[in-house]
């Protein structure tokens, strides 16, 4: 269990990019937070593999209601992954795992 940051860190809707080590494995990601939610996901745009964000720690649209992929403008369900908006429709984000523990986000291990 790694830590990301503090849940504190993320306003609601808000939005928090990592880089980190994980059972010897650099896994580059973001956290997303809607209505006292949790989600993470690899910051890799199925439509290309590129980052999704242009500015640090922002993954969401203006309305902060969908994940925004910043290079072609692909739309994602916050919940889910999915897209369904853009160039990748039906294509998802990868789920990360992780555990909320005293006000902490943490990464879990990854199979
Ligand atoms: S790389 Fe994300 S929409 Fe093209």
């Amino acid at each position: 269990m790694t830590l990301i940051c503090a849940a504190e860190r993320l306003s609601d809707p808000g939005s928090f990019g990592f880089s980190l080590e994980s059972a010897g494995e650099r896994v580059e990601g973001f956290v997303v937070r809607r209505d006292g939610e949790f989600f993470a996901y690899r910051n890799s745009c199925p439509h290309t593999g590129s980052p999704l964000d242009w500015v640090d720690h922002q993954f969401l649209d203006i309305e902060g209601t969908l994940i925004q992929c910043a290079v072609h403008d692909a739309r994602f369900l916050i919940d889910t992954g999915e897209c369904i908006f853009g160039p990748c429709p039906g294509q998802s984000l990868e789920s990360l795992p992780i555990k909320i523990l005293d006000q902490n986000i943490y990464l879990l291990s990854i199979d």
